[in-house]
């Protein structure tokens, strides 16, 4: 039986102040959420704020983002050890605001996902298709381009420590809320793809599902047999909200 799992991406949003609040309103509830898995992905500076607030509650944390090296000349980035050092538990790859807005493709994306798991990391591996792609009806050769690209760099068992976000763009930030039954079909989808590689893995993998999703609808997300849970934008802001999410998978 796999368990729910819903993460809080965070995004570009957030500031000492704002993030103290929206920390202590979700550990104030988080032990009434049963047995769902919950995690915040704070923006990097804001990550050894949140380990400290959050150390010993239920809550993990990680990154929204991470390099594909470890080390070296590589201006800006953040890398997988370092984050490993501020107990972060997730790291999310491949999200489609990095593949569209900072052109990272396929195999770049391969790469921080084995740079993730290297140290220890679990990545957030996200997929998902355009609105255009689904108008094409190309959203299952995106989607399994998308997984191909790491299960040729890592293997399918490297999906033992990894979690899957099926994040379909055109319900990203827009209100429109994949139904559950077009969702369930892409989670299943990915997972009969998996099992015909390996049936265990696929049978273990947390696929969680993102866009849109609300206390007011995350119920009846989780309750289909193959989403485990969501990866959360705009609503994991609000500490209430968050948390009606959060015990929608209880
Ligand atoms: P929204 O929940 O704001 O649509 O964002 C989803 C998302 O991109 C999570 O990674």
């Amino acid at each position: 039986m796999r368990q729910i799992l819903v993460a809080g991406n965070w995004k570009l949003n957030g500031s000492r102040d704002s993030i103290e609040q929206l920390i202590s309103g979700i550990v104030a509830g988080a032990d009434k959420t049963g047995s769902t898995q919950i995690a915040v992905c704070p923006p990097f500076v804001y990550i050894p704020q949140v380990a400290e607030r959050l150390a010993g509650s239920k809550v993990a944390w990680g990154s929204q983002d991470v390099s594909d090296q470890d080390s070296g000349a590589f201006t800006g980035e953040v890398s997988a050890p370092m984050l490993n050092e501020f107990n972060c538990t997730y790291a999310i790859v491949g999200h489609s605001e990095r593949r569209s807005l900072y052109a990272e493709d396929d195999a770049f994306t391969a790469r921080k996902f084995a740079a993730a798991r290297k140290a220890g990391l679990i990545p957030i591996l996200c997929v998902g298709e355009t609105l255009e792609e689904r108008e094409q009806g190309v959203t299952e050769s995106v989607v399994a381009r998308q997984l191909d690209a790491v299960i040729n760099l890592e293997g399918v068992e490297a999906l033992n420590d990894a979690v899957i976000a099926y994040e379909p763009v055109w319900a990203i930030g827009t209100g429109k809320t994949a139904t559950p039954q077009q969702a369930q079909d892409m989670h299943a989808f990915i997972r009969g793809t998996l099992a015909g590689l390996n049936a265990g893995v696929a049978d273990k993998v947390q696929i969680l599902y993102g866009g849109s999703v609300k206390g007011a609808n995350a119920a009846e997300l989780f309750a289909m047999a193959d989403i485990d849970g969501g990866l959360i934008g705009g609503a994991s802001l609000d500490a209430s909200e968050f948390l009606t999410i959060c015990s929608a998978g209880a």
